[in-house]
């Protein structure tokens, strides 16, 4: 049983996972395993899938990560 992990999609910024995770090829041999780290959403890091800090230079902008609520 593996543990849960948290993605945190914060406003203006990254993707912040937490909790431990591998990262895999197409054929899914395990390349990498890493724990607590953020993903780029903005397209400007050059450490991509890593976010390096480059979104707030870039001014990127979006929203947090909100649900939609179905009425
Ligand atoms: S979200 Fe941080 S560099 Fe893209």
């Amino acid at each position: 049983m593996s543990e849960k992990i948290t993605l945190r999609v914060k406003a203006n910024g990254s993707i912040r996972v937490t909790g431990m995770v591998d990262f895999v090829d197409e054929n899914g041999t395990v390349l990498e395993t890493r724990t607590d780290f953020s993903l780029c959403r903005c397209g400007h890091s050059q450490t991509k899938p890593f976010c390096d800090g480059a979104h707030r230079a870039a001014g990127f902008q979006a929203p947090a990560y909100q649900p939609e609520v179905s009425e």
